[in-house]
């Protein structure tokens, strides 16, 4: 395959872009705060749509509010070739996780436009609901659906911490969308990402050529114990919950300890009931984070996580309720996406090296339903989910470019093959 053109997008414009939108749900720390479906999410939307249709596309949105901003092409007949990632973020999110993925699909079709380049495939940029799974558990919410693993009714009814249902929520900010979610055919998906891990930074290259993501499983767990005083209870008679938790927190650290280098696992929210200065705390719950590249040892770390906080339970005289409530399979991206992604960062002379992605994405569900691959760029110091993330706008536009280069090798590639 060699380069399909000699375009290449425009820096200032993607960098302004992304400057821009972080208004959006800014926090005082420089990062943004714009969980999925609240009303920062709809106004970052609008703002999407508006600039999509600015550039020439057209934009058609499904049942679970995932948006596709389409640019025709030359056979509209054939499935688009689609570009796609979130604009949700976490509670303390940076500037580019999911938004530089959306975003530099964005500037590609003003790039396409500028050009007048006519693509044999059209060209989809999409924004993924709910990807970071923050409020609704779990991740890759709509993707997943989008892809057959989930159903629209069971997205629905997930739940957040106050109780307010996924559905409720997506009708509320008034993006329930005419098409039914996994309708849209697609003829590849690509996600511009930044790695969120320190390996491209410390090895100094600018692509990562993402070959696969890890899997992952969350729990969640309840901790039952008893409510009381906590000047009149003895020591010896309590039934605190919340000592349990913290025993458990350990447990959770050690199973990873003991499958490392690889194995991660965290304990990232925790709730005590009642709360209360001089209470005991008579119940928690608690989440667990598990991911691992290889599906048998996370089926050994979820047997040891069992076992182990039942023995913990018992020894704390409480009980503990564990439920699994995802499980994301390890991924394989397709090797004809792959291989473009890797000849487009070579052509770029960009230094680039395999890399396997340890944080989900969306294209871990859509590569079930279309050929997927990913392209990654440094973060500093690795850091992501966190208010302090950042990204070389050199690096970024780099990521772009090899974006752009590997979209337009792939709707030729995907062209030769197509009967005429
Ligand atoms: C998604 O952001 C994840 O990897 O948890
Ligand atoms: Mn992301
Ligand atoms: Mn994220």
């Amino acid at each position: 395959m060699s380069l399909a053109t000699n375009l290449a997008i425009d820096p200032a414009r993607l960098w302004d872009t992304i400057t821009e939108t972080a208004k959006i749900g800014a926090t005082p720390k420089g990062g943004v705060k714009r969980l999925t479906l609240t009303e920062l999410d709809a106004e970052v939307r609008r703002w999407f749509i508006a600039a999509c249709e600015e550039a020439g596309a057209t934009v058609t949105i499904d049942d679970m509010g995932n948006i596709f901003a389409r640019r025709p092409g030359r056979d509209n007949s054939l499935a688009p070739i689609a570009i796609g990632s979130h604009l949700d973020t976490q509670p303390t999110g940076g500037k580019f996780d999911g938004i530089i993925g959306v975003l530099s699909g964005l500037e590609l079709l003003r790039t396409l436009k500028d050009s007048g380049y006519e693509t044999t495939h059209p060209i989809e940029v999409i924004d993924w609901t709910n990807e970071e799974g923050s409020r609704f558990a779990p991740a890759m919410l709509s993707s997943g659906v989008f892809a057959g693993v989930f159903t629209k009714d069971w997205a629905y009814a997930r739940e957040d911490r106050a109780g307010v249902r996924f559905g409720d929520a997506l009708g509320e900010i008034g993006f329930v969308g005419a098409e039914p979610c996994g309708q849209h055919k697609l003829a590849a998906h690509f996600e511009l990402h930044i790695e969120q891990g320190p390996i491209l930074e410390a090895e100094g290259k600018i692509i990562g050529v993402v070959t696969g993501v890890q899997g992952m499983r969350w729990y969640e767990v309840t901790v039952s114990g008893n409510d009381s005083h906590a000047g009149s209870t003895p020591m010896t008679l309590r039934r605190d919950a919340l000592l349990a938790t913290a025993r458990m927190i350990e447990v959770v650290h050690g199973i990873a300890l003991e499958h490392a280098p690889h194995a991660v696992g965290t304990v990232g929210l925790i709730e005590a009931r009642p709360n209360s200065r001089n209470v005991i705390p008579g119940e928690t719950f608690f989440t667990v984070d598990f991911r691992h590249p290889d599906d048998s040892v996370l089926a050994v770390m979820e047997k040891k996580l069992k076992e182990r906080l039942a023995a913990v339970a018992d020894a704390s005289a409480v009980t503990a309720e564990v439920t699994c409530i995802w499980n994301s399979p390890a991924v394989h991206f397709d090797a004809d996406c792959v291989s473009a992604v890797r000849q487009a960062a070579e052509q770029g002379g960009f230094p680039h090296r395999d890399i396997i992605s340890g944080a989900g994405h969306d294209s871990a569900y859509v590569a079930a339903v279309a050929p997927t691959t990913m392209v990654f760029v440094p973060c500093a110091g690795g850091v992501s989910h966190n208010e302090t993330e950042s990204a070389e706008p050199g690096d970024v536009a780099a990521g772009a470019n090899v974006l752009l280069q590997a979209v337009l090798a792939m709707d030729a590639k995907l062209a030769e093959r197509e009967p005429t």
